[in-house]
């Protein structure tokens, strides 16, 4: 008798199962609340800054640039130049509400097509809407002998690259 008294009852297999379930999804609650954590501490920790293309464009050899040639490098939004008194470089953005102009070499003019704005070549305003001139942009030849355009650079017009 005494035997017997020590002896667990047996646990019916209904309920050993159900333990089996909750304790997995005991378990999964944790691991999804582990994940968003980390998740969460993550996108804290990481430094919050945006990774904008570099200001530099790299417009190749100076040669390919024929005197009197208005060169559009759409990628860039710029304008390479090569006038008689040497190489420039324009933004192409308009002035009045920042659309991208175009060059129309059947006018002979930067034309933008949002208002009707004109720019000459030395991207002063001719027509439009337009409150300023296309601004010049800093170029320099770099140790490769390649020109090198500083978008983020505004310089005074008429400062020309002779090469
Ligand atoms: S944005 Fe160019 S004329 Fe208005």
């Amino acid at each position: 008798m005494p035997d017997e008294q020590k002896q667990t009852p047996p646990v019916p297999q209904d309920q050993s199962s159900r333990r089996e379930v909750f304790g997995k999804l005991g378990l999964g609650c944790m691991l999804a609340a582990g994940a968003g954590s980390l998740a969460f501490g993550y996108e804290f920790l990481s430094p919050n800054v945006l990774y904008e293309p570099s200001p530099i464009t790299n417009a190749g050899k100076p040669d390919q640039y024929p005197v009197g040639s208005v060169t559009t490098n759409a990628e860039a939004g710029i304008y390479i130049v090569h006038g008689p008194e040497g190489f420039y470089a324009l933004s192409a953005t308009c002035t009045h509400l920042g659309c991208r102009t175009a060059w129309a070499p059947e006018l002979g003019l930067i034309a933008c097509p949002c208002h009707g704005s004109r720019f000459n070549q030395a991207g002063v305003k001719v027509a439009g809407p337009a409150p300023n001139p296309l601004p010049w942009l800093r170029v320099s030849i770099s140790d490769e002998g390649d020109l090198i355009v500083d978008r983020s650079a505004v310089v005074p017009p008429r400062q020309f690259l002779r090469t």
